[in-house]
């Protein structure tokens, strides 16, 4: 058998190893955002450069949020293998985004004291809510028809988190 035939052989294999689902890749890029976030504000000191990172990584997250939902409209139908991998991901993102939402809502006295920025968070948290039911959906929609209704449950948590967020940065303005 000579070299090229052989390599030809072991490549399908190969690439369903190393080729990632784009849905679980956008997943992760979501995950990470979320976390650099959740640090930054963590750290606020009330330094406008840190509000200014603020700003930019809640852009970034919701830009990759809706590149997730044109990644997810665009693939494939998920296989069960890949549904399980994207349930346990977003499992752990729904934890994360839980303790991201809680350093914002514990670092609104931090904000109270800066004008502006209230409104602001407020802001981006409904269009983060709003682009992650649309990626949400989107993701669903590529789940064997059997456990949509289940994967449906597993995003119930995330938009719950926002639905907190949004309601204590809704008091009193
Ligand atoms: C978010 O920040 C809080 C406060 O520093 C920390 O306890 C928590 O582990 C962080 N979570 C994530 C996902 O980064
Ligand atoms: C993908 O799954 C949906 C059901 O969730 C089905 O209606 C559709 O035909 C499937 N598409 C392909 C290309 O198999
Ligand atoms: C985070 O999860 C805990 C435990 O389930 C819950 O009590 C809390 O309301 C959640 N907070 C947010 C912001 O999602």
């Amino acid at each position: 058998m000579n070299f090229q035939l052989l390599s030809l052989l072991l490549l399908p294999s190969a690439l369903a190893q190393t080729a990632p689902n784009p849905i679980l890749t956008a997943l992760g890029t979501i995950t990470s955002d979320t976390t650099s976030l959740n640090t930054t504000v963590a750290t606020f000191n009330g330094d406008p450069l840190a509000l200014i990172k603020i700003t930019v990584q809640s852009a970034q997250l919701l830009s990759d949020i809706n590149k997730g939902t044109d990644t997810a409209n665009k693939a494939a139908n998920l296989t069960l293998d890949q549904t399980l991998a994207i349930a346990t991901a977003t499992l752990a993102l729904a934890t994360d985004v839980n303790q991201t939402i809680t350093t914002i809502i514990n670092t609104k006295p931090k904000f109270d004291k800066l004008l502006v920025v209230d409104p602001v968070i407020l802001l981006n948290l409904k269009l983060e809510q709003d682009a992650t039911r649309k990626f949400s959906a989107a993701v669903v929609a590529k789940v064997p028809e059997a456990l949509q209704s289940v994967a449906q449950g597993l995003t119930q948590g995330i938009d719950d988190s926002f639905s907190e967020g949004i309601a204590v940065y809704e008091q009193f303005l």
